[in-house]
């Protein structure tokens, strides 16, 4: 039995996961995992923190704290949220690790005594007053494509063009602000153009296995050509290049992360590790759709250009987007459900986003997260349907069979095999799905199945007929109690919670033994044996009320709204202002700007974002609340002179009224800074 290695995407550790997080990669391959293990095969499931990567620097010098502290806070928080989640990984590593370090870098050491890198020479914007090279993501500059003047160095948020850092017009350092100069520096490029002949082209088009969008993407990238890309930095935060003479170079984060995968199977299974890597097993990887080049096609010149025996991924079942209430997902505006907030506020509620969640799976096209649609999907399948079934054969037997399961007496054998035969099609539908990474269809043949059940029960009605004929309620309770059965095995791998309180409710033993034999060649398991005991009925969902679903909703608004209480600049990434429409005089001159002093400020509680802020306008005192937290501690915005834009409709926030929103500018780098009068002046002064 050849082993498999299951990867799920490293998560970048300068934030939460959120639920788009989930349904693009940690999910689907949980489930994967989990059909896999019940079925006996030999599977390690792989993932762990991403903590290298610029915006973990940009994040760091947001808050005036090392990246270090960044990294170790949110990884605590996300391998915490993956585990309430049932997410089963065998390990959770992180690339800051010395086990990853020492991987890395003989990794790299290994391709370059291999002579398998160029050495190159080019220029790169260097900061002079910072004096250091600048990553791609501090180089600001106008997009040749849109004009936008605020487009990063790898990308155009305005447009969505891919951009090199030489392609800006007027670029200017994040750092300093200051216009960079070109310096030269030496890097080691993977030449990805000889490859693609000698290997990838034939690799990506072996895998017609594969899903078409991810197919599609390596194609298009194949199809453009390859170019040599850079395998080095000149970025001190990273894995150190294991070369003399160079100091301020580390590895390409998309070099060594890929590689953190081998680093967590090392750091396991420190002594037969290698047997997961090579030989015949197999290696897949769960992604989202922005991970494609990355794990299609550099990763996999890496593996094979190393040989040694590395197999090369055998699958990457890459998902697209999950949006949310109509938007795109987006951390920087905090237009996300965060996975630890949800688990906090939805305790022993993880089934319900899981279910959630694998129905509404981003498979084949971006997909849509509601609350409403949470709220339905949560009362009119998961309680009305799954539930519902369970709790009435539980209940009934416990009245009438005094929680023992009933004999099996022919009274409905004709009935039964129909259901059997229906069942079995779901279970073989349910397998071939997963076979093919179908997760959505799979999770659908669940509730068919306790479709079955319930159709079973109403057309039997047991409650009727057991005064009458106890032996026809004997042989429907009999053949619901086995429907419950391979309800929890088949839940296993989509709702383990559910899986283990069916489980527990009908006191299944040995367990592990008859999940296997359910999982193993998809069959539907037996009548549960005449007499056995069940256990205390328990709820396993219960009813989405419209509160929470408002609540939820509000709780979206008022974060995005936590976001703008200072007006700066746009909603879009920061650093970058999009162009509005253009407007009147007359509109300009509703706005009541008037220059007003900060006298006292403070935290405001459960909100990390927020300052209370007292202004002084001359003749009245203002309070508003501010989302400057992050930038600015109390003590260091009192006495300073803003400009407040005084006529804005007042608004609550966490219960606190706000009269008015003061300007802020952001830097290109994500720094807020205040927009002050350029000397002292009277508080209340207007500005027109
Ligand atoms: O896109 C991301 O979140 C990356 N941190 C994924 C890395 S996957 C792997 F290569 F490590
Ligand atoms: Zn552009």
């Amino acid at each position: 039995m050849s082993k498999i290695t299951v990867t799920a995407a490293l998560p970048y550790a300068n934030g939460p996961v959120h639920i788009g997080h989930v349904a693009g990669v940690y999910l689907p391959a949980d489930i994967y995992v989990r059909y896999l293990r019940n079925q006996g095969k030999e599977v390690l499931f792989i993932c762990g923190s991403d903590e290298h990567g610029v915006p973990i620097t940009i994040r760091a010098r947001k808050e005036g704290v090392t990246p270090q502290e960044i990294v170790d806070r949110f990884h605590n928080i996300i391998g915490k949220s993956f585990k309430d989640l049932g997410v089963s990984f065998d390990v959770y590593s992180r690339t800051s690790s010395e086990v990853h370090k020492e991987t890395a870098q003989e990794f790299f050491l290994d391709l370059y005594n291999k002579g398998v890198f160029t050495e190159e020479t080019t220029e790169q914007y260097f900061d002079a007053e910072a004096n250091q090279f600048l990553a791609d993501r501090y180089i600001v500059g106008t997009c040749p494509v849109c004009g936008n003047e605020n487009a990063y160095g790898d990308q155009c948020e305005k447009c969505g063009s891919t951009l090199s850092p030489m392609e800006l017009k007027n670029p200017r350092s994040a750092l300093s602000g200051n216009a960079p100069v070109l310096k030269a520096t030496k890097n080691w490029f993977l030449p990805l153009d000889k490859i693609q002949v000698d290997f990838l082209d034939g690799y990506i088009h072996g895998h017609s296995d594969w899903k078409s969008n991810v197919q599609g993407q390596c194609k298009s990238w194949l199809n453009d050509g390859l170019k040599p890309r850079a395998m080095t930095r000149d970025l001190d935060w990273g894995v150190k290049v294991p070369l003399q003479n160079t100091d301020g170079k580390v590895l390409y984060v998309w070099f060594e992360a890929p590689i953190g995968y081998i680093s967590a199977t090392r750091e396991l299974r420190p002594n037969d590790w290698k047997d997961w890597w090579t030989g015949d097993s197999q290696l897949i990887h769960f992604i989202g759709k922005d991970n494609i080049v990355f794990h299609c096609i550099i990763f996999p010149a890496m593996l094979h250009l190393r040989g040694d025996g590395f197999v090369v991924p055998n699958q990457v079942p890459a998902n697209e987007f999950l949006n949310l209430e109509g938007d795109k997902i987006s951390t920087s505006r905090n237009w996300a459900v965060w996975l630890n907030e949800y688990l906090e506020e939805f305790p022993g509620k993880q089934d319900e986003l899981r279910y959630v969640l694998g129905s509404i799976l981003p498979e084949t096209k971006d997909s849509e997260f509601t609350w409403k649609d949470y709220q339905t999907r949560v009362n009119s399948e998961l309680v009305s349907i799954f539930a519902n079934f369970v709790n009435r054969v539980m209940v009934l037997n416990h009245k009438f069979f005094d929680g023992k399961v009933p004999n099996s007496n022919g009274a409905y054998d004709e009935k039964k095999n129909t259901c059997r035969i229906e069942l079995q099609t779901c279970l073989n539908q349910m397998k071939l799905a997963l076979d093919e990474f179908r997760f959505r269809d799979a999770l659908s043949e669940l509730m068919n199945m306790a479709r079955v059940g319930n159709r079973f029960l109403t057309e039997t009605e047991p409650w009727k007929s057991y005064k009458e004929s106890p032996e026809y309620a004997a042989d429907a309770l009999n053949f619901s109690l086995e429907i419950c059965a391979n309800l929890a095995f088949a839940s296993e791998p989509f709702l383990p919670f559910t899986h283990q309180k069916l489980c527990a409710q009908l006191n299944l033993l040995p367990l592990e033994f008859l999940v296997q034999a359910f999982w193993k060649n998809a069959k539907l398991q037996g009548p549960l044996p005449a007499g056995h005991e069940l256990s205390e009925v328990a709820h396993l969902f219960s009813k989405v009320e419209d509160e929470v679903v408002a609540q939820q909703i509000n709780k979206l608004n008022a974060m995005k709204a936590d976001m703008v209480p200072v007006a700066n600049t746009s909603q879009a990434e920061s650093g970058t202002t999009e162009q509005k429409p253009e407007i009147q005089y007359d509109d300009f001159a509703k706005l009541d700007l008037r220059i007003a002093t900060i006298v006292a400020a403070e935290k405001v509680e459960k909100a990390d974002k927020l300052l209370k802020l007292t202004l002084e306008l001359g003749v009245e005192t203002r309070t508003v609340v501010s989302g400057i937290a992050l930038h600015y501690s109390p003590e260091e915005v009192v006495n300073k002179q803003v400009v407040l834009l005084a006529n804005l409709a007042p608004r609550k926030m966490r219960g606190i009224e706000s009269e008015g929103m003061i300007l802020m500018a952001e830097a290109a780098d994500g720094r807020l800074v205040f927009v002050s009068p350029a000397e002292v002046i009277g508080s209340g002064s207007g500005v027109s």
